[in-house]
């Protein structure tokens, strides 16, 4: 895989090219000093004007738990300011209002995917600024798009390309998992189809292997072969209840996409898998496999963690800092009694 292809690949490269085919969607420019937000550790929340998360740390006395906490103490008094972005975040309400309200954000390349558990509604459904920025800010795919889009490229010695970031907000979708499938494509040849979500046994593809398959086959040979600026390239789509196949998203033929199914060697040892047949193979998860553990389970964290992320349960971050108080207290006269202890 070269580093053209990953090109090729951007949303904003293929988007214009399918966008009969595909959930309407808007593109926007990321504005450096929002990237550099985003890869920035220290501050996790904006306080935006476009969402009523606005929190301060004044004396608000309604509350009897937090006067049992000192904020006027020490350091902890400096109020963090999360930077602002007046005129970006005008520029993407606009957008999610004329998506219906709801989108899915992405970047040039990745969906925040690893990130869902932390958003309020478990999902990557997003409805302002505050929420794109908690999904992106907390996503390792994110920061891979961010930092390293080239990683598994084979022409590592080359320049990387100039490209520039770009958001991009997708009309929310209800999509069943059920009806998503990976394509992949060598030579402009569909050699090979995978269910997308293997970790489920799906009844339905069982009994419609073959209709699956011939829509798919169809919808690639009708809209997407030829069209694409690579020979080489793996297509995600969906099929909706009525039979109807749409593009979901397209990704680079290599190691950074997951090969689901398949596995990356014998999808490139030169087409063994479309030699046994005539169309395309088809993979999906029957039966008799033990159903898997998601593959984005290893990047959540304990519950309590997220409830503290987000400010879901105030109490259990009240418990937190004064835990966090108490230890610190503890080893500072633990310092000061070695400091006075006897040499
Ligand atoms: N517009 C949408 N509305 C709701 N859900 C969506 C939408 N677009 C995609 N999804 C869901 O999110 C999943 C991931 O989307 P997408 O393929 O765009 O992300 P990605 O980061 O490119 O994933 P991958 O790394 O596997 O290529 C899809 O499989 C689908 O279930
Ligand atoms: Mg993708």
């Amino acid at each position: 895989m070269k580093k053209e292809q990953v090109v090729n690949c951007q949303f904003s490269v293929w988007y214009p090219i399918f966008k009969k085919y595909t959930i309407k969607s808007l593109i926007l420019p990321l504005p450096q000093n929002v990237i550099d937000y985003l890869l920035d550790d220290g501050t996790l929340v904006v306080s935006g004007s476009d969402h009523n998360t606005q929190q301060t740390h004044t004396n608000n006395s309604d509350s009897d738990a937090e006067e049992d906490i000192q904020w006027s103490d020490d350091e902890t008094t400096s109020t963090v300011t999360a930077p602002e972005f007046p005129e970006f975040t005008s520029k993407v309400l606009e957008a999610i209002n004329a998506l219906g309200g709801r989108v899915f954000p992405k970047l040039n390349w990745s969906a925040p995917r690893d990130a869902n558990w932390i958003a309020l509604n478990s999902s990557l459904q997003c409805h302002s600024l505050s929420d794109i920025f908690l999904l992106f800010k907390s996503s390792d795919f994110i920061t891979h798009d961010l930092t390293q889009p080239f990683l598994h490229c084979s022409d590592q010695d080359s320049p990387d390309p100039v490209f520039n970031y770009e958001l991009v907000l997708r009309k929310w979708s209800e999509l069943i998992p059920g009806g998503e499938f990976r394509c992949f494509v060598k030579e402009n040849k569909l050699i090979a189809i995978s269910q997308r979500d293997y970790t489920q046994y799906y009844h339905h593809i069982l009994k419609q292997e073959e209709q699956i398959c011939q829509a798919i086959q169809e919808f690639f040979s009708q809209h997407i072969q030829y069209k694409f600026l690579d020979e080489d390239f793996v297509f995600d789509v969906y099929r909706d209840s009525q039979g109807r196949v749409w593009l979901i998203d397209l990704n680079p033929f290599g190691e950074v996409t997951d090969s689901l199914l398949f596995s990356w060697e014998e999808l490139t040892s030169g087409g063994e898998i479309a030699h046994q047949q005539e169309g395309p193979a088809f993979r999906y998860t029957n039966s008799e496999v033990t159903v898997q553990p998601s593959p984005c389970l290893s990047y959540r964290i304990p519950r309590d963690f997220v409830d503290l992320s987000t400010g879901e349960d105030a109490y259990k971050l009240i418990d937190f800092l004064k835990l966090t108080k108490s230890q610190q207290e503890e080893s500072e006269e633990e310092e000061e009694e070695e400091e006075n202890a006897p040499q």
